[in-house]
């Protein structure tokens, strides 16, 4: 997909979303490009008197909205919400998703779980028939070499992210690492989920395999939106 037409199909989908808002939700304002579409609806929305409250899920997030005046708050305030609206790296056909090109999953993984309903936002490139992404993987620096070990021996190959504009690690939100693991194809997401997040030192994988019930997939292109799975659950 040229650049022109995937940022195309990617403000199709955030706006779409930004459109499912109801006025006084509290929303998850997830991380990326896409995202940032949604915002920019909201922010349209918001000058024309809705009021909505987000939680950011990355400082950049954060950052944008203050930009666009979206009213911020905290899971503190706020431990449930309406809706989480994110983006995704890959979406499978049962809606299990790998996130985190940004380093934000551990922050996006917590906001999906508060959330009713978790709206994400993609273009029709971001739709594969199975899952085989790098999952990025966020981890206590103390525990880098033992969780690289361990992942290579689930039969992963595994690099801890380098910065750009910056020499060594990536330096999370949070202040951890990130080490992308390959596996090239995986055929039981839910397990490695859970297999990935049971070492001891990892924070949290971008492997998003238990909220497809309450998952809503709107896909851009430039024939406008798919929705998935149906509409019953949009709100
Ligand atoms: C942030 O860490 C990621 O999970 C993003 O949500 C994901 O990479 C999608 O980003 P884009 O919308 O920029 O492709």
């Amino acid at each position: 997909m040229e650049k022109a037409s995937q940022d195309s199909a990617k403000k199709t989908a955030g706006y779409r979303a930004a459109d499912m808002v109801r006025p006084g939700m509290v929303i998850g304002l997830g991380t990326g490009s896409t995202v940032y579409y949604a915002m920019e609806r909201l922010r349209e929305r918001i000058a024309q008197g809705l009021a909505c409250e987000g939680i950011p899920t990355s400082f950049q997030t954060a950052l944008r909205a203050r930009e666009y005046g979206i009213p911020l708050s905290t899971l503190d305030e706020y431990p449930e919400i309406d809706l989480a609206i994110d983006g995704a790296d890959q979406v499978d056909p049962e809606l299990r998703l790998i996130k985190g090109r940004g380093a934000a999953q551990t922050r996006e993984k917590i906001v999906a779980e508060a959330a009713k309903t978790f709206v994400i936002v993609v273009d029709e490139s971001k739709m594969v028939p199975f899952l085989n992404a790098p999952i990025p993987v966020e981890v206590l620096p103390f525990a880098a070499t033992p969780v690289l070990l361990r992942l290579k021996a689930m039969g992963g190959e595994p690099v801890i992210r380098e910065g750009q504009k910056k020499d060594g690690p990536v330096i999370t939100d949070n202040g951890n690492f990130i080490i992308d693991c390959s596996f090239y194809r995986i055929d039981n997401p839910e397990e490695f989920e859970r297999l990935i997040s049971c070492i001891p030192g990892v924070i949290e994988n971008g492997i998003f395999a238990r909220y497809t019930k309450k998952t809503v997939i709107i896909a851009g292109s430039g024939k406008g939106c798919r929705i998935l799975p149906s509409s019953d659950i949009v709100p």
